[in-house]
């Protein structure tokens, strides 16, 4: 049966940083869903009455429905590691992440985690997560049933390091290997899991490892790459001494084979002007993650210069050097580290960095990412009613673009009401009347 999802519903219709009406906002909004979770209609409910004659609804009454954020970026086995000691990167993943990394290795552990872990991103209003899987497979195996059992998509792949880390994280060669292609094998029958080839970062890989890495991506053409580039200038310094031989950071992946179109490359907040280029060149993406800069005092993300060369950029938690699991709330530091460079955003662009914009850097814009038909029906419902001084707040603002600015501003998990994937609600705030 068709069903009528109702509320106000606000996204983004293309680009805004090219397009600047780009944001449709549908006061009494409704989506049709299909049995399939996709979108059949959208628009403004008195004109889509005939079309969903005999539907069942649901009605979000006063909550504003948005797509699912995009979470470009997060560590599943820094679950319990969120604002932790480290002085900078480097320090903080020895002293603090590693430890906690090797308790992957228990599988009860690590099953009770990727449940809370899942939990907590769709209890974030997350339908689409990036994410660095453990060292270890059968807590890579426990995040991706999670993720089945709760119905998020999710992208994910095991963290490969064979250097400079403690020995119980290190995989030889042949485990590698072994791993990546059972997991990959695991996920391949089921629509909303990918695999990600993540080799950690260049530090961690050696140079036979990383060509491990590049030959598993050519042989499986849709899985992606994730890894780590441009964060601190110890880090960069530590990938020149390790690879004398190639020009810059950006130049080992390449010469690996590692970037392109389905590579999506964290942090990049260092990156010179060639790497920009060749980065536009190579059709790959970034994500950017306020948080968790600002928390290790990596630095300031340059937006305007990857948005002026057109590379996608995603929004990540960074879980756990980011300290929180909400993508929305992100979008807020999002914009303060971009205000202290002098680039201002709107509440069009933020809302697109969180949704259209992660989706296309994350190649899945054809799925999800915003309320265009034929996409499946990732939303959540926030309901500013929630807070009486959210709506306070709202009533005195001159536009709805104005109320949504506020919303990105002010609204936390506590106004989440529900999260929906594919028509299906995955998570429902069990403490909010309906
Ligand atoms: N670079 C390599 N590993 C990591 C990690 O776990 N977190 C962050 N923020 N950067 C990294
Ligand atoms: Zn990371």
């Amino acid at each position: 049966m068709n069903v009528l999802h109702l509320g106000r519903l606000a996204h983004l219709r293309n680009n805004p940083f090219q397009q600047p009406d780009a944001l449709e906002i549908i006061d009494r909004g409704a989506l049709l869903v299909g049995n399939d979770g996709r979108i059949l209609a959208v628009g403004d409910r008195s004109d889509l009455a005939e079309q969903s004659r005999g539907a069942r609804s649901v009605d979000h009454g006063s909550a504003w429905l948005l797509p699912g954020m995009v979470d470009g970026h997060s560590h599943f086995p820094q679950y319990h590691v969120t604002a932790a000691a480290g002085a900078d990167l480097l320090d903080w993943l020895e002293r603090s992440v590693f430890p906690a990394e090797a308790r992957f290795a228990d599988q009860e552990y690590a099953q009770s985690a990727a449940a809370g872990y899942v939990d907590r991103l769709l209890a974030s209003g997350t339908t689409t997560a990036m994410v660095f899987g453990s060292q270890f497979l059968g807590a890579n195996r426990a995040l991706f049933d999670a993720a089945k059992a709760a119905g998020i998509r999710l992208i994910a792949g095991m963290t490969v390091m064979d250097r400079g880390a403690p020995e119980s994280l290190l995989q030889t060669l042949d485990q590698a290997r072994d791993g990546m292609e059972r997991l990959i094998a695991h996920v391949r029958s089921d629509p909303l899991l990918h695999y990600a080839v993540s080799p950690r970062f260049a530090p961690a890989c050696s140079p036979a490892l990383l060509e491990l890495c590049g030959d598993i991506h050519r042989a499986h053409p849709d899985s992606y790459v994730q890894t780590h580039i441009n964060e601190t200038p110890a880090e960069i310094e530590r990938v020149a001494r390790l690879f004398p031989e190639r020009h810059d950071y950006l130049d080992v992946y390449q010469h690996f084979g590692l970037v392109g179109r389905r590579s999506l490359l964290a942090h990049d907040i260092h990156a010179g002007d060639h790497q920009l280029e060749r980065m536009a060149d190579a059709h790959c993406s970034v994500c950017h993650c306020p948080t968790s800069n600002l928390y290790l005092g990596s630095g300031l993300f340059p937006l305007q210069r990857h948005v002026q060369r057109n590379i996608p950029v995603a929004i990540g938690t960074d879980i756990g050097a980011g300290t929180r699991f909400s993508v929305w709330q992100e979008l807020a530091e999002v914009y303060k580290v971009q205000q202290v460079q002098g680039y201002r955003l709107n509440a069009a662009q933020l809302l697109y960095l969180g949704t259209l914009g992660g989706a296309e850097a994350l190649d899945l814009a054809h799925e999800t990412g915003n309320f265009a038909v034929g996409k499946s029906a990732d939303y959540l419902a926030l309901d500013p009613l929630a807070t009486p001084y959210l709506a306070e707040r709202l009533d005195r603002c001159e536009s709805r673009e104005e109320q949504l600015f506020c919303l990105l501003h002010l609204a936390t998990d506590k106004e989440l009401r529900a999260t929906f994937v594919a028509g299906q609600a995955a998570w429902v705030n069990c403490g909010m009347p309906h």
